[in-house]
């Protein structure tokens, strides 16, 4: 069904990988497209409690925009191109939680697409830049705000007034990503920390992750006053009941999702 892009369901979590291995899985616009459908159709499947975004090959994650699609690019066509619903902003605001499963090369776009998922999982082979400067132009895609909101100003300016390339260890120190495993662990890891998030109380879950994104985007009073409302939410839902009776009885929850 789809040409640029594969979608995976291994029980409660799909697997979506970019799949354009010869061009290292650069971001074209029939990539964006389709992952933006799936992302829509995973949204809707309940059955769907995480999603993993990985890319084809043992050597990239995704080497960025697809630089052959700069050429002949005018500023109006680029903005269009880039409108409220970008690949990038629709996995933001997908309402369930998304890993990065970061194989290879995490460039320019590659990169902002991983900042833009709820937790990156990388291999030690992993390679991180914002490369942008190099082609005379900045990162587009999230990249100066997320960047900085995750690993702060400093060390944000240093990744994109360089473009400099950085190792997975160097990554994992700075706090760009998680959690780093030898390449042959990555999947089996990943998937290990999908399961145990897919376990967990859907609602819940999405209201956590409104909650924890709102901190990087409001001040610490409006953070507290939201975190209280969707704090009292979860408690309308049925899970909360059967998350309270399981714990009471001393059994394992079964979370529905109500
Ligand atoms: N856009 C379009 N094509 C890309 C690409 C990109 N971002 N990154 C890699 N490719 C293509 C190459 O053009 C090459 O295609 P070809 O075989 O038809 O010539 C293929 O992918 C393999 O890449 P290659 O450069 O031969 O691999 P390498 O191992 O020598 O180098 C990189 C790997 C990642 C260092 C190098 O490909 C690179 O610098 N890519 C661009 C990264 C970038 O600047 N991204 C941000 C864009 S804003």
């Amino acid at each position: 069904m789809y040409e640029t892009i594969t979608l995976e369901k291994r029980g409660a979590v799909a697997v979506l990988t970019i799949n354009r291995p010869d061009k290292l899985n650069a971001l074209n616009k029939k990539v964006h497209t389709e992952s933006v459908a799936a992302l829509d159709e995973l949204r809707a499947d309940d059955a769907v409690r995480v999603l993993v975004i990985t890319g084809s090959g043992e050597k990239s994650f995704i080497a960025g925009a697809d630089i052959s699609e700069f050429e002949g690019q005018t500023p109006v066509t680029q903005r269009d191109q880039f409108h409220d619903r970008t690949l990038f902003n629709v996995i933001d605001q997908f309402p369930k939680p998304v890993i990065a499963m970061v194989n290879g090369f995490c460039l320019g776009g590659g990169n902002e697409l991983a900042l833009a998922c709820d937790i990156r999982m990388a291999s030690e082979t992993a390679r991180f830049s914002q490369p942008e400067i190099n082609l005379g132009i900045i990162p587009g895609g999230g990249g100066t705000q997320r960047l900085t909101n995750l690993i702060g100003e400093g060390r944000s300016m240093e990744m994109i007034l360089t473009g400099d390339m950085i190792d997975a260890a160097t990554a994992e120190k700075l706090g760009l990503v998680n959690h780093v495993h030898p390449a042959d662990q990555l999947e089996a890891e990943t998937m290990k920390l999908a399961e145990k998030i897919a376990g967990k109380a859907p609602i819940a879950l999405q209201l956590c992750k409104e909650a924890v994104k709102i901190a990087s985007r409001s001040n610490l009073d409006e953070g507290l006053r939201r975190e209280v409302d969707l704090f009292a939410i979860a408690f309308s839902t049925e899970d909360k009941q059967e998350g309270v009776s399981a714990f009471l009885e001393k059994r394992k929850p079964e979370f529905k999702g109500k």
